[in-house]
Formats: C-alpha cells, sequence, structure tokens
C-alpha cells in the first residue's frame, strides 16, 4: 500500500494531531504525517510530532508581511516535505483564497460544531447559550469561506444538563479524536472524493 503523504498544521496543544499520529502507527493507516508546521513557537503540538519522529517546522504569521507571502512560505515547506494533503489541526489563522485554491480537494480542517451550525470560535459558549440539546464535530474539505466545504464525516455529542464550556469542549475533543483519523483514512484511502460540492463514496 502506497501511504498518503500528509502535513499538519497547528497552533497550539496538538491533541488532534495526537490522534493523527496515533492512527498513522497501524501498519495499514493509508497516510504517514511527514511534517507538522506551526505558526506559534514553542507550541505543544511540536513536542508531540518531535516524540513521534516527524520534522516539524515553526513559521510565524508574524514574520511575513501579508497572509499571502505566509501562505507561500509554507506551501513550499509543504511541497518540499512532498505532502500531498494537507489537515488542520487546531489551526487558528485564516488562509488567503489562493492557498485555499491550491490545495483544493487537498486540504481538511476540524471544527468542534455539526456545521453549519457554530462556524468562528467561542463554539461551546455559544451551543450551550442556544440551549442546543446535541452538537458534535466536523471534518471537512477547507473552502475559502471560514469553515465550510464539503463535509467528509460528522459526529454528535450530547450537551447534558450543567455543562460548562469546558466540560463540553472535553467531550466534544473525545469524538474529535476518533473522528478526524477515521475521516483522514476516507480521503487518503481513496474511499470518498469530492463530487460537485458533497463528499461522495463508500463508508469503510
Ligand atoms: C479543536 O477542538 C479543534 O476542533 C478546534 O481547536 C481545537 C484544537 O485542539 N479548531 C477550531 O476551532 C478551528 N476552527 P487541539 O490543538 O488539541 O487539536
Amino acid at each position: 500500500m502506497t501511504k498518503k503523504r500528509i502535513g499538519v498544521l497547528i497552533s497550539g496543544r496538538g491533541s488532534n494531531l495526537q490522534a493523527l499520529i496515533d492512527a498513522a502507527e497501524d501498519p495499514d493507516y493509508p497516510a504517514k504525517i511527514v511534517l507538522v508546521i506551526s505558526n506559534v513557537a514553542g507550541a505543544q503540538g511540536l513536542a508531540r510530532a518531535d516524540a513521534a519522529g516527524i520534522p516539524t517546522l515553526t513559521i510565524s504569521h508574524k514574520d511575513y508581511s501579508s497572509r499571502e507571502s505566509f501562505d507561500t512560505a509554507i506551501t513550499e515547506a509543504l511541497e518540499d516535505a512532498g505532502a500531498e494533503l494537507l489537515c488542520n489541526a487546531g489551526f487558528m489563522r485564516l488562509h488567503s483564497e489562493s492557498f485555499v485554491r491550491h490545495w483544493w480537494n487537498r486540504h481538511l480542517n476540524i471544527h468542534p460544531s455539526l456545521l453549519p451550525d457554530f462556524k468562528g470560535l467561542d463554539t461551546h459558549a455559544r451551543v450551550l447559550e442556544a440551549g442546543e440539546k446535541i452538537t458534535g464535530c466536523t471534518v471537512h474539505f477547507v473552502r475559502p469561506e471560514m469553515d465550510t466545504g464539503p463535509i467528509v464525516a460528522q459526529a454528535e455529542v450530547p450537551v447534558l444538563p450543567g455543562d460548562t464550556p469546558e466540560t463540553l469542549a472535553t467531550r466534544v475533543l473525545e469524538a474529535e479524536h476518533r473522528l478526524y483519523p477515521h475521516a483522514l483514512r476516507l480521503v487518503a484511502s481513496g474511499a470518498v472524493h469530492v463530487e460537485g460540492e458533497a463528499v461522495v463514496g463508500t463508508a469503510l
């Protein structure tokens, strides 16, 4: 089996990155992480990649005068590493349209809500304020508009009485750690692909 070569973009803790690292340890997993890039120096996720022997880079947006030049540096590093697919895992910068076009249908993001509901930041606090009884997480292909794009997979998570944004985030995060490796497996194996603006194919 030829494994797809994956680049991962992070900004912080990297627990979703860890879930992907753990999944990729399975010899039958169809993807291999070849580079982790953080826009934040010292991000915890960089240490996770180091511990797994995965090359890392810090590319700080603060060192670039425009979003485009920052994005170009990221693409160059990914292509030097031979990355074929890109996974955002808690990467907290918006991409330029040209970057999104470059990685079109080769670029996944995970978001902690059932998209298209609750795009953006402070998701769990807004879910609680709205009185939702079910929330969850979504893995989708990246499009120029934030937190939109063809959906690969979603998982539902109950909102429980007494939840705070923190308790809800913890419950959703556990679901994220199952969902992201599953979704990446679907895409990397070729079991699913984008047709029109929908993800079609066979579930594994
Ligand atoms: C995750 O909950 C992820 O869904 C969210 O940030 C967290 C990162 O955690 N991403 C977004 O909100 C992107 N819009 P992690 O660094 O431990 O994976």
